[in-house]
């Protein structure tokens, strides 16, 4: 395996590796160290890699085949790139991503990991977190754990379907487009609670406020001060990264084991990253 200079962000939670040239074909030494980052840190950034959309595909292939996204508009000449761009004129609108999610955890079989691609950042504020759901399933309390263990969580698309959709407040602005009041959003999909990451074979918690609505064989008025108390968990500081993004870094985070959280903190600056999704 390749040596790599790993830079943690936190105890448990990220780290930036300075270094490799990513705007080079990765051999096979690079690609395993690479890969045992990402199970090591559950998110891993590189500085100052300003790569091409090409360079970002080949990056994300060395850790899963790329997959495509249903309900967000991919770039039109791209089919396996979404932009997600918020633009200096559009102000008081939600944001692509802009509370605790991990990427479309409602399908049969989630993305494993996405990639994402700094190009324009503001000048201030558009940072990400990310929470380590590794580490939040290890420090759970007793009591959470024995009311979750060996049960599953009801999922459901609720930003793109019909029964859940948010205000219109509160939605994305414009720049992103997505498929909304699509009732094959509203069905539900379940999950064991505590999932395992196939790559890693890591045990984490598989709750997120954006797609989780409550624990199988439960109303949601039954589950919600037990989700409450999860959540509450799971997004301890503790457990979190928050990253400064600078034009041309690159974040791949594992979207088994993390949760993310893009900050909406930016009104009147344009910030663009290309994301990229990979599979098992
Ligand atoms: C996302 O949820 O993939 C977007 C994250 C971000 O824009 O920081």
């Amino acid at each position: 395996m390749a040596a790599l200079d790993i830079r943690p962000l936190t105890r448990w939670t990220g780290a930036e590796i300075v270094g490799p040239d990513l705007s080079e074909p990765v051999d096979d030494n690079l690609a395993e160290s690479l890969r045992r980052a990402l199970g090591d840190w559950q998110v891993i950034f590189f500085p100052d890699q300003h790569l091409d959309i090409a360079a970002q595909k080949r990056l994300t292939r060395v850790f899963g085949p790329l997959t495509r996204s249903p309900y967000v508009v991919p770039m039109a000449d791209d089919p396996d790139v979404i932009a997600v761009l918020k633009e200096a004129d559009e102000v008081n609108v939600g944001v692509f991503g802009g509370d605790w999610h991990s990427d479309f955890s409602f399908l049969k079989d989630p993305p494993l990991g996405s990639v994402l691609n700094a190009v324009e950042v503001p000048p201030w504020g558009g940072d990400t977190l990310w929470a380590n759901q590794v580490a939040a399933l290890e420090a759970l309390p007793d009591t959470l754990r024995q009311a979750i263990e060996g049960r599953n969580v009801i999922h459901i698309g609720k930003p793109y379907g019909v029964s859940h959709a948010p205000p219109e407040e509160e939605r994305a602005g414009g720049s992103i487009r997505m498929v909304r009041n699509d009732p094959e959003a509203d069905r539900e999909t379940e999950h064991p609670a505590i999932r395992i990451d196939p790559v890693s074979g890591q045990f984490a918690l598989n709750f997120n406020p954006t797609y989780a609505v409550r624990l199988s064989g439960m109303r949601e008025d039954e589950s919600a001060p037990l989700l409450d108390a999860v959540h509450r968990h799971t997004t301890r500081p503790e457990f979190c990264c928050r990253f400064r993004w600078r034009a041309g870094c690159v974040a791949v985070w594992n979207n088994y084991t993390t949760m993310h959280y893009a900050v909406n903190d930016y009104d009147g600056h344009r910030r663009m990253l290309y994301r990229t999704t990979f599979g098992k």
